[in-house]
């Protein structure tokens, strides 16, 4: 038995000192302290050693299981480091690669039209707005007829909207959502409503498409106060807090009263500069007090009820915004113009 143990002591010492990776270590732990290795096999034949020996033997093979598992133990600390440090090796980044030679991938930007809807979108939503879409393809009932558009009106021209027949359209405006909302009768209402619109134009300032963002507001007591208390509080987020705004009459036959809304020139602050054609104002949106006639078209009692409703150029809002001079620059998607908005 000792004769044993001494080879073992001396094996385990060599095989441990041989021994290159974590993965040979473990190998040499099955082999010394497996469960059919070779100090297990000798706790095995403990059994035949006689009584008044036992204890001391007992204690001595306990004491080599032991020692071996220290070297072990010293072994293993010893390989995980160098194998941590050749792994940290292999991993090295050359962080001066792309000057030596490597491409720069080029990034997107958002549109400036995009941007300035979000935020336009977001200054809305937090003031307690939901957003809500409408669609593309319209009838005439939801462009026209329900918002009190005459029949003859010269909007309704094949010159002005593009028809697809003699029912469907392209929408000219976002007001066709107002009727899609009145219509469902979930009062008070409270949205705005993003989204492409279509009109035969096409130069420096028009284009067949472009986008507007339309406000709906309608509950009891609202008046016209309540529109220039909302778009004065909009002007101010959107442009800056020493933006004023005022209302000029005008006619949209879904409004009564109907107003044009103007901003001081974010450029000069109202004192008259180039941009502002000298006047100190721009204009901005079209708006008004929805007119009753347009709410009892839609089944809502127009006695218990009111409305306030806007409708915004987003190519204007940017253009404005940003001191774009042509709006064709919104719609080329060139990357150094879009870059400038990030
Ligand atoms: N729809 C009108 C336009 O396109 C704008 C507008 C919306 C005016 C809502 C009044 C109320 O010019």
């Amino acid at each position: 038995m000792n004769e044993k143990i001494k080879t073992i002591i001396n094996d385990a010492t060599a095989v441990v000192s041989l021994v290159k990776s974590l993965r040979e270590l473990n190998d040499a732990r099955v082999k010394f302290l497996g469960r059919n290795g070779e100090i297990t096999n000798l706790l095995k034949l403990l059994k035949d050693v006689p009584n008044e020996e036992k204890p001391t033997m007992g204690k001595r093979l306990n004491d080599v299981r032991v020692s071996i598992e220290t070297m072990l133990k010293e072994a293993e600390d010893k390989l995980s480091l160098i194998e941590a440090k050749e792994r940290v090796k292999g991993e090295t980044l050359d962080v001066t690669l792309s000057k030596k030679g490597g491409k720069a991938y080029p990034q997107g930007a958002l549109n400036p039209l995009t941007l300035i809807k979000n935020e336009i979108t977001d200054i809305f939503t937090g003031l307690g707005f939901s957003v809500l879409e409408g669609p593309e393809i319209e009838f005439e009932h939801y462009n026209f007829t329900a918002l009190n558009i005459p029949k003859d009106h010269p909007s309704r021209d094949s010159s002005d909207t593009f028809y697809i027949n003699d029912k469907l359209l392209l929408r000219t405006q976002t007001s066709a959502t107002q009727v899609h909302t009145l219509e469902k009768g979930e009062l008070p209402i409270r949205i705005i409503s993003p989204g492409k619109t279509y009109r035969p134009d096409d130069d420096a300032t028009h284009s067949p498409m472009f986008q507007q963002i339309e406000g709906l507001v309608v509950d009891e007591h609202i008046t016209l106060a309540d529109l220039q208390g909302l778009l004065l509080e909009f002007a101010k987020s959107f442009f800056s807090k020493d933006t004023k705004i005022r209302f000029r009459p005008s006619h949209f036959p879904f409004t009564e009263p109907s107003v044009e809304v103007d901003l001081s020139c974010p450029a000069c602050g109202g004192t008259a500069c180039r941009i502002c054609k000298n006047t100190g104002w721009l204009e901005l949106l079209g708006a008004g007090v929805v007119n009753p006639a347009v709410l009892e078209y839609s089944g809502i009692d127009s006695k218990k009820y009111t409305g306030i409703a806007f409708g915004m150029g987003v190519e204007r809002a940017s253009m404005v915004k940003y001191g774009i001079p042509d709006m064709r620059l919104l719609f080329e998607n060139d990357i150094r113009i879009l870059k400038q908005f990030k």
